[in-house]
C-alpha cells in the first residue's frame, strides 16, 4: 500500500529553514532593511536607463545606521515604502539622515554618485548600500569605485555582482584594494528578479524576452474574422501599457499590424513617473513588413532568423523586447525556445468553438511527454475582471531551448 501525502517532511522544512539560515548567515539584520530601500530606490529608473542597469543605493551614516538596527524590522520596511525623493535626506517618518539615489538617465550619474552627492561630507566613514556592483571603468561616466573611495565611504554592502565583462568583479576588487570593507550578495534573490532584463542581456547579448497573450478561458485570441479587440479589460490592458513601458522595444507580426493597425505606444497615467521615473518610448518592431500608411511607424522592420534578429536588437541595445503577437508570431518564439516570460491575461470569456484563433498557431507538442513545461512565477494576479499569468522556463528548459 502506498504512504498516503504528507505535504513536506518536517525534515524537509528543517532543511529548509537551515539552508536559508547559511545563505543569510553574517548578513547583518539592518543590511537587509537598508538594501530593501535601495531596491525600492532603483525602481525609479526602471524605465529611463536600458541599455544601462536600473540600480539604486542608500548612504547611511555610522550613527543613522545604529538607528536603523534598533527598530523592527518590518516596520522600518514599511515606513521606507513611501516614495522619497531623488538624492534625498530622509523624509518624516524614516530614520534622519540617509541619502538615496538612483541611476539619472540615458548618460547621467550612476545611483551610487547620485546618493555620494546628496550626503556631501556625511558619506566619510559612512555604509554604502548598492544594488548592483559599483564600475570600475570610464564609460559614459568615470569609475564609482573610485569616486567612493574618495568620499571615504568605510564598507560597501553590494547586492549583486554585475556580470557586465568591463565591472564583473572589478569594482569590488578596487574597493577592496582601497581597504574598504565589501559585503555581497545581501538580498540577491530579490535583485536578480529586478534587473533580470539587464543579467540576460548582459550574459546572452540578447534582449530579454516578454510575449505578451490575451486569451479567453479556452485560449483564443482572435475571433474567426480576425477581430481581437477587445478580449480583456480596462486594468489588464493598463498592466500590458506597464509591460510596453518597462520595454525598450515592442515587437508585432506583420499580420497583426495588417489585422489591428496597432500604434504599439505607451499610453499610461501621468502619475506613474513618481514612482517608476519617466517613460522612454520602445522602439517599435514589425516582424515582416509593415504597410506604408500603417500607425506602427517608424519601427524597425525585421525578417528572417529570429535568434539573428535578437542577436541584432541586443547589440542595438534593447534589455527587454515584448512580443504582441499575434499568434503565429508568438509560436515561432515560443518553438524556437527563445521566450524569457510569458505573460498571459485571461478573461473570463469562453470563445466557445474550435474556429477562433489559438495562443500559438503552428505545430506543437506531438506526444503528451514533449509538453513544454514551465513554472509560474508567482500567484495568478486579478486585474479587474481578468488574471494575468507569468509563466517563465524551468532552468532546464531554458539550457535546452538555447
Ligand atoms: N489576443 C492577443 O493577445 C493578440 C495579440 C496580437 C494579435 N492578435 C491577433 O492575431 C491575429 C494576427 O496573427 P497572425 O498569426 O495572423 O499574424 P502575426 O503572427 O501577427 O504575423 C505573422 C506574419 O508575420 C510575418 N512574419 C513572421 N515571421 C517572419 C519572419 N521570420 N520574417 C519575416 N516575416 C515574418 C509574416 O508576414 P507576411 O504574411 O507579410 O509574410 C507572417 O504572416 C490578428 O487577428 C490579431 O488581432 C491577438
Amino acid at each position: 500500500m502506498s504512504e498516503p501525502d504528507r505535504g513536506i517532511e518536517p525534515s524537509s522544512i528543517e532543511s529548509l529553514v537551515r539552508a536559508k539560515l547559511a545563505r543569510e548567515a553574517g548578513q547583518r539584520p539592518e543590511d537587509r532593511l537598508w538594501m530593501s530601500l535601495a531596491i525600492h530606490e532603483a525602481w525609479r529608473s526602471r524605465r529611463s536607463v536600458a541599455p544601462r542597469p536600473w540600480v539604486g543605493a542608500v548612504v547611511v551614516p555610522g550613527a543613522v545606521a545604529t538607528r536603523a538596527s534598533e527598530l523592527p524590522l518590518p516596520a522600518a520596511i514599511s515606513r521606507f515604502g513611501s516614495a522619497l525623493p531623488l538624492g534625498h535626506r530622509s523624509s518624516p517618518g524614516c530614520p534622519e539622515g540617509a541619502f538615496a539615489g538612483s541611476t539619472q538617465g540615458a548618460a547621467g550619474p550612476h545611483a551610487e554618485i547620485v546618493a555620494l552627492l546628496a550626503a556631501g561630507a556625511l558619506a566619510a566613514g559612512a555604509t554604502l548600500y548598492v544594488t548592483l556592483e559599483p564600475c570600475a571603468h570610464f564609460g559614459q561616466t568615470p569609475p564609482c569605485a573610485d569616486a567612493v573611495i574618495e568620499a571615504g565611504i568605510r564598507r560597501v554592502v553590494i547586492g549583486l555582482q554585475d556580470p557586465d565583462p568591463k565591472v564583473a568583479g572589478a569594482g569590488i576588487a578596487k574597493l577592496e584594494a582601497a581597504g574598504v570593507e565589501v559585503t555581497t550578495g545581501v538580498m540577491a534573490p530579490v535583485i536578480e528578479a529586478q534587473l533580470a532584463p539587464y543579467l540576460a542581456h548582459r550574459r546572452t547579448g540578447r534582449p530579454y524576452v516578454v510575449l505578451k497573450l490575451a486569451a479567453t478561458v479556452d485560449g483564443r485570441t482572435a475571433a474567426p474574422d480576425g477581430t481581437s479587440r477587445w478580449i480583456t479589460g480596462d486594468e489588464a490592458r493598463l498592466d500590458a501599457h506597464r509591460l510596453r513601458a518597462d520595454s525598450d522595444a515592442i515587437l508585432a507580426g506583420a499580420g497583426t499590424v495588417r489585422a489591428d493597425d496597432p500604434a504599439l505606444t505607451v499610453r499610461l497615467p501621468l502619475d506613474e513617473a513618481d514612482t517608476y521615473g519617466p517613460v522612454v518610448e520602445p522602439i517599435r518592431v514589425v516582424l515582416g513588413t509593415a504597410g506604408a500608411s500603417a500607425k506602427v511607424h517608424p519601427c524597425l522592420e525585421v525578417s528572417g532568423d529570429l535568434g539573428a534578429a535578437l542577436d541584432d536588437l541586443g547589440e542595438r541595445g534593447i534589455v527587454q523586447l515584448m512580443i504582441e503577437g499575434g499568434a503565429s508570431v508568438a509560436h515561432d518564439f515560443h518553438a524556437a525556445g527563445l521566450v524569457d516570460r510569458y505573460v498571459i491575461y485571461l478573461a473570463p470569456a469562453l470563445f466557445g468553438g474550435d474556429d477562433a484563433t489559438p495562443l500559438f498557431t503552428g505545430p506543437g507538442a506531438g506526444s503528451i511527454t514533449d509538453v513544454w513545461r514551465g513554472r509560474f512565477d508567482g500567484f495568478p494576479r486579478p486585474l479587474g475582471a481578468d488574471v494575468r499569468i507569468d509563466l517563465v522556463p524551468r532552468a532546464d528548459e531554458r539550457e535546452e531551448g538555447t
